[in-house]
């Protein structure tokens, strides 16, 4: 299954090759939007479905996006003021080369756009808001942004260069990350959220490609080429029904393609990371990007500490609010998040994933249905105040019964 799941890409790149009309892909698009919610698909899947793509085409399109290589390192060499020292490394959009910026000494990474794409003023429009986004923002785990430009025809954007691995590297190898591990590196990109949802972005995009862990063991949230203003509603209108991010750890609610996404979204990615670090699988898997998406909706999540029986249940707690189908049954914002993180990593429960009614329970309850409640555990304070109750309950009872026979022996003695 590809990584990622750009329909919007694929759809333009199906009309460039000539193997869709643009009313035959209109009308893949609408059908798109319209089983999202139920029976949710791919672009891809789609056109191929309603057999306007063949599966051969399919391949030859996707074959297409890796393409740009030589083109890019050609249009690298253009930039003024860089050297190019080799490829980092290729995403769905781009091409990443390390380089030198020469007026300032320094290893930069470049970020080049094929010129395919460049043609496409929907790409070239969302490159430069990744540029602006992440030049918005400054913290220690987030990937710096240097520059942004065009040189030749091409597109490029210069950042931090990051040296080490992406957490993908890692997760690939099959490597599980230790209970400690996994939240030391969930906090730093929790707290690399707080900052970006703090000055209005959202990331969309989060997922272990894009988590980078530098020699030092920092780790640095890269790409926030998917990020907006939260309020950049025209935006978000023109993305809804088009399933943007990875099926392995996009929200449910970017699945149906809603359009008021809040940093609710990242926090569920990061959940869905948590858990591939943690059980060594993604929370979600399946042999088609549709049905991967159809369980994100739908399926019930296998609690992590029953596939590593060696997680606490405090992290485990924290990885299933994360990974609430609703989000207002999620953590509320990364801030919150942080706390319960940090109680874990001292041994302390996670309080904020333990209160019990979250608020669907009580539309639910408003509405007259039942609820499921867990049991829950009593702290030694609640058990403190229910016992000083009972003495009082006792010491009441029995200045009452010893009124009540008073009166009747009074009354019997007249
Ligand atoms: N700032 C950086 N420093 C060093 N290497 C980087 C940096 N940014 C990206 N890379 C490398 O380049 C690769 C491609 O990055 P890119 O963001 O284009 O795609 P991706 O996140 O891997 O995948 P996708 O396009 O599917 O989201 C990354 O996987 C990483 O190995
Ligand atoms: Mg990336």
């Amino acid at each position: 299954m590809s990584e990622t799941n750009h329909d919007s890409m694929f759809g333009k790149l199906a009309l460039d090759f000539g193997f869709c009309t643009e009313e035959e892909l209109a009308y893949c698009k609408k059908q798109l939007r319209e089983r999202a919610k139920e029976d949710p698909a791919t672009l891809e899947h789609v056109l191929i479905s309603n057999r306007f793509i063949t599966p051969n085409q399919a391949k030859r399109i996707k074959q297409g996006t890796k393409e740009g290589t030589k083109e890019g390192k050609d249009a690298a060499e253009q930039i003024p003021g860089y050297k190019i020292m080799g490829k980092l490394g290729a995403g769905a959009m781009a091409i990443v080369y390390k380089g030198k910026q020469m007026s300032l000494d320094r290893i930069v990474a470049i970020k080049i756009l094929p010129r395919r794409f460049s043609e496409n003023p929907d790409y070239v429009r969302r490159f430069y808001k990744e540029g602006k986004a992440a030049a918005k923002l400054n913290h220690n785990n987030i990937v710096g942004a240097y520059d942004v430009g065009e040189a030749g025809g091409y597109h490029y954007f210069v950042m931090e260069y990051v040296e080490g691995k992406t957490l993908y590297e890692d997760l690939a190898k099959g490597k599980i990350f230790s209970e400690q591990e996994a939240i030391n590196i969930t906090t730093q990109v929790a707290s690399a959220l707080a900052h970006a949802h703090a000055r209005g972005l959202i990331h969309r995009d989060v997922k272990p490609k894009n988590v980078m862990i530098n020699s030092a063991g920092i780790v640095k949230l890269a790409d926030l080429g998917l990020a907006r203003d939260a309020s950049d509603i025209e935006l978000a209108k023109s993305e809804a029904g088009k399933a943007f991010g990875t099926p392995y750890y996009i929200s449910p609610e970017q699945i149906r393609g809603e359009i008021d996404i809040d940093g609710r979204c990242d926090i569920y990615s990061l959940g869905a990371t948590f858990y591939h670090m943690v059980t060594g699988k993604v929370p979600f898997e399946a042999t088609t990007p549709s049905e991967v998406m159809r369980k994100h909706l739908k399926e019930p999540l296998v609690p992590p500490d029953h596939i590593n029986t060696s997680l606490s249940a405090g992290a485990s707690e924290i990885i299933e609010m994360m990974l609430a189908k609703n989000k207002n049954d999620r953590y509320s914002s990364a801030e919150e998040l942080l706390i319960d993180l940090d109680a874990v990593r001292r041994g302390e429960p996670p309080l904020r994933a333990r209160k019990k009614i979250s608020i669907s329970d009580l539309q639910q309850l408003q509405n007259g249905e039942s609820i499921d409640m867990e049991t829950e555990e009593v702290s030694e304070d609640q058990l403190d105040m229910v016992r000083r109750y009972k003495v009082l309950i006792v010491i009441l009872s029995s200045v009452i019964a010893v009124l009540v026979l008073l009166v009747i022996f009074l009354f019997a003695s007249q």
